[in-house]
């Protein structure tokens, strides 16, 4: 009888979670059916969205997520013994599960033979909805056109740090925002970003006026809140906007300008998007991202935590900031 350790969602968060929110509990699972498989998971994945969504969640139930597992048993020839799949199986070591899921985006997917010379983990980071977040997300909305300026915001993360270095192959000016001198280091030393703002100890406002006084084209907003009403004051006529998320949601708001006066008069394009749009075309982007990876244009960072013991110190790591790239977790 194999035994799973799950996290249950236990108390609603109220504000930055805390560690009684979650508890870890051991579940019992019976033997595999015919079309089952069962799987031990390997890498966890810790999100901003899964902050977000959890006052939709049911209290009692296991928390929600994606992670990467190795199936251990199978009576179902699509997920044969010994392979890796991506499942969206919450917070748990052992998963049974026939891979199905009403949502498209969310059904089991085995990883792919030819991401086999890269670490497992990426196929829930560059290589996986953040990084399709990145290439959708920006190329699809944001149209970036060469010599364009492009503002990151959450730019040292899963998916701005992607985005500013598509936005560099595109052939664009690009400046991150983020939390701390050493993220702004990271994005410019390493990953090739013009210039980045550290938001904690600049004026973001008057930096960009000083990098870019002639304004801005795009703008891939991954917070919300102050910083985004900031930085669309400087978009352009014609400005595009690609709201990704808006992980400062959590912060209150303090005095900030309107955004809807440079909305109206520069005429700007705003758009909002879910990955799941692209679920179509899902391959695509994690081939292209790989290909970048491979021919040394694109670079990931993965900030790992050991132990599943330790999912909830990652999730609140990631929410106040201590990641660069992609946060995750290894069993
Ligand atoms: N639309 C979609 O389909 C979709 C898909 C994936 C992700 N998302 C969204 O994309 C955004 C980035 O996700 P991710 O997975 O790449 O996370 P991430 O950027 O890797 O991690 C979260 C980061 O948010 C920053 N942050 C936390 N509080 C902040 C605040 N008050 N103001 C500004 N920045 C703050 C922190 O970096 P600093 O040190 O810089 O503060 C932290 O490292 C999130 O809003 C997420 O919800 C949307």
């Amino acid at each position: 009888m194999v035994k799973a350790k799950v996290y249950i969602f236990e108390k609603q968060f109220d504000g930055f979670p805390k560690s009684g929110d979650l508890k870890i509990i051991e579940e019992e699972l019976p033997p595999i059916k015919d079309g089952e498989f069962l799987a031990e998971a390997v890498y966890l994945s810790v999100d901003p969205y899964m902050r977000a969504r959890a006052q939709f969640l049911k209290l009692g139930e296991p928390f929600i997520g994606f992670q990467i597992a190795k199936i251990c048993e199978s009576k179902n020839p699509e997920f044969p013994c010994g392979k890796h799949v991506l499942g969206f199986f919450g917070w748990r070591t052992h998963t049974i599960s026939n891979g199905i899921h009403p949502e498209k985006d969310r059904k089991s997917t085995l990883i792919p033979d030819e991401l086999n010379d890269l670490p497992l983990s990426l196929s829930l980071g560059v290589l996986g909805r953040p990084g399709n977040s990145a290439y959708f997300g920006f190329l699809e909305i944001c149209k970036p056109k060469e010599g364009e300026t492009v503002v990151v915001s959450g730019a040292s993360g899963a998916v701005g740090s992607i985005v500013g270095q598509i936005a560099k192959i595109k052939g664009c000016k690009v400046i991150g925002i983020a939390g701390s001198d050493e993220k702004c280091k990271w994005i410019t030393n390493e990953l090739g970003f013009d210039h980045a703002i550290n938001y904690k100890t600049e004026d973001v406002d008057a930096v960009l006026r000083k990098l870019s006084p002639e304004g801005i084209d795009c703008y891939f907003d991954n917070v919300g809140g102050e910083i985004s009403s900031t930085v669309i004051h400087h978009l352009k006529k014609f400005g595009r906007v690609s709201i990704c998320g808006a992980i400062s949601g959590y912060n209150e708001t303090s005095k900030v300008k309107s955004i809807y006066r440079p909305i109206i008069s520069n005429e700007l394009t705003l758009e909002g998007f879910l990955v799941a749009r692209w679920v179509d075309r899902w391959d695509e982007g994690i081939k292209q991202n790989l290909k970048w990876i491979k021919e040394g244009k694109l670079k990931y960072r993965e900030t790992i935590t050991e132990g599943f013991e330790n999912m909830f110190t990652a999730f609140t790591d990631m929410l106040s900031g201590k990641n660069f790239g992609k946060a995750v977790v290894k069993v």
